[in-house]
Parts: C-alpha cells; sequence; structure tokens
C-alpha cells in the first residue's frame, strides 16, 4: 500500500486528521492486531516529524513485552511502573515527558531520544499494553499529539483482536 508523505507544512491537527484517513484505509478488512500494530508503527514513523523511535508494548503477566516498532534495537521487557513505558501502563494515562533526562527512572534505549510520549491501549477500561514514541527534540510532543495518537490507537483497537499478544 502507498502512503503519501504529508506536506511538511502542515499544522499537527492537519497532520493527524490525514494520518486518520491513511490509518482507516490502512486497517480496513484487516483483524490481525500484530499486523495492524506494525503498520500503524510504520505509518507513524514515515509521516510524523523529528521521531527516532516508535513501538509497542504488550502487556505480559506483570511486565510489558516489545512489539512492532521503528528505530533502534529496544529493550524487551519492562515491568509496570517502571520508566515511561511501565508508569503510563500503571497509571492508565497518556505521559507527555518533555525532557526523559528529568524523568526520574526513564529507561535509555536509545542515547538519541530527547522527548517521549506514551499512550496506553485500553479496552473498556482493561490494560493491553503501550504505544511509545521518542524524539531527538526536547519538548516535540504535546496535548495535540496526546490527541492524535489516543485516536489512532482507538481506531487501532476497534479494528483489531490482540488474542496472545495479550496476556
Ligand atoms: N524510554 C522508555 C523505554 C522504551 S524505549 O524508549 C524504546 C521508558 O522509559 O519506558
Amino acid at each position: 500500500m502507498q502512503v503519501v508523505n504529508s506536506d511538511a507544512n502542515l499544522s499537527k491537527a492537519e497532520r493527524y486528521r490525514e494520518l486518520s484517513g491513511q490509518l482507516a484505509a490502512l486497517l480496513a478488512g484487516e483483524r490481525s492486531g500484530l499486523a495492524n500494530a506494525a503498520n500503524l508503527c510504520a505509518l507513524l514513523y514515515q509521516v510524523l516529524p523529528d521521531l527516532n523511535w516508535v513501538g509497542f508494548y504488550f502487556l505480559q503477566g506483570d511486565e510489558l513485552v516489545l512489539g512492532p516498532f521503528q528505530g533502534k534495537v529496544a529493550c524487551v521487557r519492562i515491568a509496570i511502573g517502571r520508566g515511561v513505558c511501565g508508569t503510563a501502563a500503571h497509571r492508565k494515562e497518556t505521559l507527555v515527558v518533555p525532557d526523559v533526562h528529568a524523568f526520574p527512572g526513564h529507561i535509555a534505549c536509545d542515547d538519541a531520544s530527547a522527548s517521549e510520549i506514551v499512550v496506553p491501549l485500553l479496552q473498556a477500561g482493561r490494560l493491553l499494553g503501550v504505544l511509545d514514541l521518542d524524539s531527538p527534540r526536547l519538548a516535540r510532543f504535546d496535548q495535540e499529539d496526546a490527541a492524535g495518537l489516543e485516536a489512532a490507537v482507538g481506531l487501532l483497537l476497534q479494528s483489531s483482536e490482540f488474542g496472545r499478544l495479550v496476556d
């Protein structure tokens, strides 16, 4: 499938609107959570500027386990409550971290990362995992990114089954 790169001059809101149209087309007719999560992170990595890592962690027992991602190799298991991912999972809320070096317990997978956003995957209040994005730019993410990424995760969850990826 062809994904057209966004115009560099789009506002964040316009970029996320465009992205949700592309995502809806990408998810149409496919229920595999693994395939859909893999394509969502490829799409985000392709169309959002200033990212060095995008990926999923899925809940297995009391740990988050690495799923599909784009970027450098990453740590495989994160305990709930640890790092930015584990904290967002524990709180079941999106975390925007403008400077990862100022976040107590941040887990550094790529030295280039300066800021981060983590969006929990919640289905009827049940935690399935998290979506994590890293940027080499300080304060890259804000509430517009939180809203746009929560909407993208909502579409993914509506369209997919996660089966044994989540336990
Ligand atoms: N920085 C994350 C770990 C995952 S990597 O960024 C890919 C954290 O503190 O949870």
